[in-house]
């Protein structure tokens, strides 16, 4: 068979996504703008998005910096909401997005998961109202066994709420990959980072920091699995790339904030990984088609584009520029063997 040195991509859609805010939001908003067709905007700032007036002021910021080229799809920070509130806000949002309290960056607002009892008025209600329900799947327990812990949080979810669509986020393990194909209703999302590395790549050397990340990187049985699903495009799977930029000096720090920042060149690595595999012909459910059904989207819903991708080198800048601080990328300053050729708005 002969090689493909060319890839086209179909409106790719990023379903978890950190812009955060100001400086940081107008540099690299763009970057996810340029190549994704829209995205799942996490609501973890600081403080949390919670009300109307919050969502739809930062929506606004984010269309003005990225100057309506992209759809930012919104999300709101889970906390018990009342269906009058549900029900004004549900044109305006995705989904809502639970945490865990304190389980990653900004999240100190999120659930107490000894007390899942109350969550359920809003629960019932998002399933009434059909509002999807992300959620960051860890216990508070031993580093690496805190999504395998979550998971029968998870499994009482599906059953408990038949005719709720939860996504998994960013799963990890093997065993989230298993249940993601056990329950009707339960979906996940998948990153750039989890498909290519393990923690050895994070700590088994000199330490990573732009490879720290919640959750934690695994074992190499993990990535595997992973990958089968994403390779496949299993349709209960798609891509979300949780780009979760932080300045240079809160990752190369001795207390390393969670998150790699991957936006500027998941699509050029997803090629080159799936080109790897001989798998070109599934990036497109990987990347916007599941994504589409999952959560009931059809072409009007969000900007179309067609970006092609050609087999050249592509160096990875050291860092991006924010004001007098840096941002480092994941593979800074080093070679992908993708490139993006052309963007066409359609
Ligand atoms: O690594 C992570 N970074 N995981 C998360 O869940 C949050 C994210 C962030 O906001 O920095
Ligand atoms: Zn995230």
């Amino acid at each position: 068979m002969n090689k493909i040195n060319k890839i086209i991509l179909n409106s790719p859609l990023d379903m978890h996504l950190h812009l955060r805010d100001e400086k940081m939001l107008e540099l690299v908003a763009p970057l996810s703008a340029k190549y994704f067709s829209g995205a799942l905007i996490m609501p973890n700032l600081v403080p949390p998005i919670t009300a109307k007036k919050t969502l739809l002021a930062y929506k606004t910021r984010i269309q003005n910096t990225t100057k309506n080229a992209f759809t930012p799809f919104m999300t709101l920070f889970f906390q018990n909401y009342s269906q009058e509130f549900l029900e004004s806000i549900k044109e305006d949002i995705l989904a809502i997005k639970m945490y865990p309290a304190g389980i990653t960056t900004n999240s100190e607002n999120g659930v107490n998961l000894l007390d899942l009892k109350s969550l359920a008025p809003t629960l019932k209600l998002m399933t009434e109202l059909g509002i999807v329900l992300c959620v960051h799947g860890e216990s508070s327990g031993f580093v690496m066994d805190r999504e395998k812990e979550f998971l029968p949080i998870y499994e009482s979810l599906a059953l408990a709420y038949p005719n709720l669509t939860i996504i998994m986020e960013h799963i990890t393990t093997k065993e989230a990959c298993e249940l993601s194909q056990k329950y009707d209703n339960l979906y996940a999302s998948i990153t750039l980072h989890h498909l290519l590395f393990t923690l050895d790549d994070l700590a088994g050397g000199f330490l990573k920091p732009h490879l720290f990340c919640k959750p934690i990187l695994k074992t190499h049985e993990d990535k595997e699995a992973l990958l089968s699903l994403a390779l496949e495009a299993n349709p209960k799977v798609m891509f979300g790339s949780d780009s979760a930029p932080h300045p240079k000096d809160k990752k190369e720090a001795c207390g390393c904030a969670a998150g790699v920042f991957t936006a500027p060149l998941a699509l050029q690595a997803l090629c080159s990984l799936f080109s790897k595999h001989k798998k070109e012909q599934n990036l497109n459910k990987f990347l916007s088609l599941n994504a589409r059904s999952i959560y009931n989207l059809n072409k009007t819903n969000f900007i179309n584009k067609n970006i092609t991708l050609i087999k050249k080198n592509f160096l990875v800048p050291k860092s991006y520029d924010l004001g007098s601080e840096k941002v480092v990328p994941l593979f800074a300053g080093e070679e992908l063997d993708f490139s993006i050729e052309e963007i066409s708005t359609l």
